[in-house]
């Protein structure tokens, strides 16, 4: 794997690529890599010829309050997870490489449709900082298909909405949640639960479970299924953010008549926030 942290170099390496016909696809991240993140790399081995990953910690879609500085660093780990798993190509810039005039005077992304709710409710100006740097790596990689995780499933609408708003000649895929045999999402952020933190926060996905198993059994009372769920993970030392059952395509506020839904929630388990979410089909009734 070649690891490369500037710009121009990256061009050329990818341009050399693309003149002997090879498709590129790209993984972005922010490094701390756990199993999740190497799923979407066996994904995008599918998808194109050349897989590229970057690392960048992204100063931009950190709130004044938020983990910048603490946000798990474990570069050397994480690029020989990434050479094992068959990445050819990571991408390492620095801040100045991103930002050279600062990250408060560049130009924006905003995809206001999406962010009304949920993690852009709880985190103002979060998605601009995501969808300013996607742009950038995206304009930097040039490649062909971007994978990105359910995990974060608001993140993954912003950018295809992003994507085809702004005529992007990019494919977005989306990859299943890695989860921990536990059930608990796999995150970069477990690394700040205890021992007996993590054992709890497994009460996340079972409760999804439960939600879903409640809308399948033709439960509508979408207020209470959400209120009740989210009581059940107060009473066991959660702190809420949000717990939303929403419209997959719009993440508006899902109505009864639906057939559709993800249940998105965000909750506090000491000091750390941790989010997921599940989807829900209905069985079409003959
Ligand atoms: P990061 O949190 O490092 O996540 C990188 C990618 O890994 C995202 O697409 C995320 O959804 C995916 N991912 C994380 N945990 C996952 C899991 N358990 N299962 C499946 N996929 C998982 O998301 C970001 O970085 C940043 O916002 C970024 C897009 C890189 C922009 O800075």
């Amino acid at each position: 794997m070649q690891t490369i942290h500037e710009t121009a170099e990256l061009r050329k390496v990818i341009q050399a690529f693309k003149q002997t016909g090879k498709t590129i696809a790209f993984v972005p991240t922010m490094g701390n890599l756990h199993e999740g993140h190497l799923s979407l790399i066996d994904a995008a081995k599918e998808q194109a010829d050349i897989v590229v990953a970057s690392i960048f910690v992204n100063p931009m879609q950190f709130g004044e309050n938020e983990d910048l500085d603490a946000y798990p660093r474990t570069f050397e780990a994480d690029s020989q997870g990434l050479a094992t798993r068959g990445c050819e190509i990571l991408f390492a810039p620095n801040a100045k490489e991103i930002y050279p005039n600062g990250t408060q005077v560049e130009t924006r992304v905003d995809v206001p449709a999406l962010v009304d709710h949920h993690c852009g409710a709880s985190r103002p100006g979060h998605f601009i900082g995501v969808a300013t740097v996607v742009t950038k790596l995206f304009n930097m990689v040039q490649a062909d298909v971007a994978i990105f995780g359910e995990k974060d499933f608001q993140q993954l609408a912003v950018i295809r909405k992003m994507a085809q708003d702004l005529c992007m000649p990019i494919r977005i895929i989306g990859v299943p949640i890695s989860r921990e045999p536990s059930g608990l999402a796999r995150s970069s952020r477990n690394g700040y639960l205890s021992v007996e933190e993590k054992t709890k926060a497994a009460k996340i996905y079972q409760t999804l479970l439960q939600c879903k198993q409640a809308l399948e059994n033709g439960n509508r009372d979408l207020k209470h299924l959400s209120s009740e769920a989210m009581a059940g993970l107060e009473k066991a030392g959660f702190i809420k953010d949000y717990f939303n059952i929403a419209n997959p395509n719009t993440l508006e506020d899902a109505t009864s008549d639906d057939k559709e839904y993800v249940i998105l929630l965000a909750a506090w388990l000491g000091t750390t926030r941790l989010i997921d979410n599940i989807y829900v089909k209905l069985a079409d009734k003959a």
